[in-house]
């Protein structure tokens, strides 16, 4: 019995298992709208039959996007053309998801294919970035416009629209972006939020904008829809957002509408210091990025809060990801990078674990040829 492959359900929601694709920038939408490249993408994800698979980070305002070339969902249009992905999706048997976002001071920047540096200020495709604070990113960033309170104010009501159109669009789970650097978690870090208002100071303070907005985007979407959060667990930065703080932010997420603790790390310096373990002790690099490294956050908000949690980073080996689900260390498992190179990496792992056949999850059109493969002969080898 294969716990990874099980079902789960969050509200009104059932996944078929807890294979989840984490949100991929693909930075090859125009004006912000989607392309045959995400209908691609996307659709090949479900034919390989994630349990949930997320549209990358989904900009809720246009300067909100990370390059000029991201996804955006700040019109009835922008929803319109998601629609024929969140559909095929369904129709698979797998649950579309979208994560919504707003890059904030981390905006107006180049493909990581074409550079992925900050826009110089004359460049026709850059736009001034927002923050908490006129803090920069780092050194080669610019400096941020501090938002005011009523901007921030209207923050709220454009993520509850982006969310409304996400329901349009097809969406049955929306992820809120709190995470890398971007406009919530540049609220949630000391390191770059030194406001003395009611939005900085005190950690209160500084959750305050990414609670707001988890109320109203559940009073927008009702009690069925499942909410993901996706969290920083920790800045690795001396002085920065801590382990302890994302216990205590994911408790409070609890008590605003969030279900789902999305846990990854990182990214609200362009230029870290070091990076850190739990414990403040530093990392190299290559103990940073060991298989499965995040896990551990995923597993204390699992094990200290009533939600539930998403492991993401370095998860490869289908034993590993089985192990996690398993053993509870975390509710659902993303993959980035490894579903990219083997978008069917669930029908591969779960016939390597033996669970293909418990779930049938081949899609119907694949599965009658692929399993008389064996039937083919093989290739002759010359005498
Ligand atoms: C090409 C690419 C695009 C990404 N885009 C996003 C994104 O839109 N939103 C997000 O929260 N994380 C994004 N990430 C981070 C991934 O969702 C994931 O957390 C990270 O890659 C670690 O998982 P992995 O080791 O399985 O790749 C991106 C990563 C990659 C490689």
């Amino acid at each position: 019995m294969s716990e990874l492959f099980s079902p789960i359900t969050v509200r009104g929601v059932t996944f078929p298992n807890r294979v989840v694709v984490s949100p991929l920038c693909m930075y090859s939408a125009v004006e912000g709208m989607a392309q045959p490249w995400h209908f691609a993408h996307l659709s090949t994800f479900a034919r390989g039959k994630a349990g949930l698979v997320f549209a990358e980070a989904t900009a809720v305002e246009a300067i909100g996007r990370i390059t000029p070339n991201c996804l955006g969902i700040w019109s009835d249009a922008h929803a319109d053309v998601l629609k024929p992905i969140t559909a095929f999706i369904e129709d698979m048997g797998c649950v579309p998801g979208i994560q919504l976002a707003h890059a904030g001071r981390k905006a107006s920047t180049s493909a990581p294919f074409l550079g992925g540096k900050p826009l110089e200020a004359n460049d026709p495709q850059s736009w001034p970035t927002v923050g908490p604070s006129a803090i920069q990113t780092a050194a080669n960033f610019p400096v941020p416009h501090a938002l005011s309170i009523d901007e921030i104010h209207t923050l709220t009501d454009t993520f509850v629209a982006a969310a409304k159109r996400s329901v349009d669009a097809g969406f049955k789970v929306i992820e809120l972006h709190g995470a890398h650097g971007y406009l919530l978690h540049s609220f949630l870090s000391p390191i770059s939020n030194q406001r003395d208002d009611e939005y900085g100071g005190s950690i209160e303070g500084r959750m305050r904008l990414s609670l707001e907005i988890a109320s109203a985007v559940r009073k927008a979407v009702g009690d069925d829809m499942p909410l993901f959060f996706r969290i920083s667990a920790v800045d690795g930065m001396e002085g920065g957002w801590t382990m302890d703080d994302s216990v205590m932010l994911s408790k409070a997420l609890g008590e605003h509408g969030i279900d789902v603790v999305d846990c990854s790390s990182g990214g609200v310096s362009g230029a870290p210091r070091f990076r850190t373990d739990d414990d403040g002790k530093p990392l190299t690099t290559s103990s940073a990025r060991t298989p499965g490294f995040q896990v551990p956050y995923a597993t204390r908000i699992k094990n200290e809060t009533d939600l539930k949690s998403m492991a993401v980073g370095v998860i490869i080996d289908p034993q590993q990801a089985e192990e996690i689900a398993s053993s509870g260390q975390a509710d659902f498992i993303a993959l980035g990078r490894e579903i990219m190179h083997n978008p069917f990496w669930p029908l591969h792992a779960a016939r390597a674990l033996g669970a293909d056949q418990e779930f049938d999850l081949w899609p119907k059109q694949y599965k009658w040829a692929v399993d008389r493969r064996s039937q083919i002969a093989p290739l002759s080898k010359p005498a």
